[in-house]
């Protein structure tokens, strides 16, 4: 088969395994910048060009899209839907993931449990807001922020509103977020591939932390779900319509509640945690789709 790996960056750990797996089970495999594809559109012609050749013959792709290139990097696998190409991530999907408001929506109509959480129009009724949360302490997350950073546990109401009405100000826009204090300082992530999770790991943040990004020095080690978090990772993945996706869930007093649904999630951690061929997963998904 020839598959091609959407990838802005060639060197990144999760782009080599993907490379690395599909060779090992005898496939052509090409990286492809999708930032430096064109495409073009015509009446029934869909057509690729990549650094001045028109991209055919493709069985399947696997994009990596990251958040910054999120809407030409949809555009570009659309493209490739149009040519018929089988996706591991479709256009769609990758696009809902990537609008925090409209996946929490997505996910609570699904009958998922979330920490509450209120998204405003850089409302004025602050108070209200914290109320709403569940009232102090609260989470208050930037709504652009990433590897923990624009996390902020506010401990008193009185900081939370100051908090709030300072990111309004500064048109940043922000979501307030029941404290789940119970989780302990730790996530659990569920890696999913076509229905099934094949990797399933638990990162702890490091002393004193209430953020468990190994971004911020957090550390990841393999545990096995309980069949309540199984199942919400897997309903959470399927709402979303991702075939792959890392699903991460607080561990609280209710049962899992789910934080966030990622539809590039990277095999570096879970590898390592699990000591799982996620990559393989991943060709095998193709392999049986194409
Ligand atoms: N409501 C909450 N209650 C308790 N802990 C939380 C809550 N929200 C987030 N955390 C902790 O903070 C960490 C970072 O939060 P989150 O994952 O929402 O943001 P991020 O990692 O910066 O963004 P993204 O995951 O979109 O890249 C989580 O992994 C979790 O450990
Ligand atoms: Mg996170």
């Amino acid at each position: 088969m020839n598959i091609k790996i959407l990838s802005a960056n060639a060197n990144l750990y999760s782009t080599q395994r993907l490379v690395e797996a599909a060779k090992a089970r005898n496939h052509d495999v090409e990286i492809i910048n999708h930032a430096k594809c064109d495409i073009v559109i015509e009446k029934k012609n869909p057509v690729i060009y990549y650094k001045g050749h028109k991209l055919d013959h493709t069985d399947a792709i696997i994009p990596r899209i990251g958040a910054s290139v999120t809407f030409y990097g949809t555009a570009v696998v659309r493209q490739f839907e149009m040519m018929r190409v089988f996706t591991t991530t479709e256009s769609q999907a990758l696009v809902r993931s990537r609008d925090k408001l409209r996946s929490l929506q997505i996910l609570s109509r699904a009958g998922l449990g979330l920490p509450k959480t209120v998204f405003t129009n850089y409302s004025k009724n602050v108070k209200e807001i914290v109320d709403q949360a569940g009232g102090a302490p609260v989470i208050i997350k930037l709504l652009e922020g990433t590897q923990g950073i624009g996390v902020i546990l506010v401990e008193t109401r009185k900081a939370a509103e100051s908090v709030i009405e300072a990111f309004n100000n500064l048109q940043a826009r922000v979501i307030v977020q029941e404290f789940i204090k119970e989780a302990g300082g730790a996530d659990i992530r569920a890696f999913i591939v076509d229905g099934q999770i094949v990797g399933a790991m638990k990162r702890q943040g490091k002393d004193g932390e209430f953020r468990s990004n190994l971004h911020r020095g957090g550390t990841a080690s393999v545990i096995k779900l309980t069949d309540e978090e199984e199942t919400a990772a897997l309903k959470a993945a399927k709402a979303m319509g991702l075939g792959i996706a890392g699903v991460d869930m607080l561990q609280s007093a209710r049962g899992p509640l789910i934080l966030e649904v990622n539809s590039s999630p990277g095999l570096e951690g879970i590898e390592q945690a699990t000591g799982k061929d996620i990559a393989n997963s991943i060709i095998k998904y193709i392999e049986r789709n194409v």
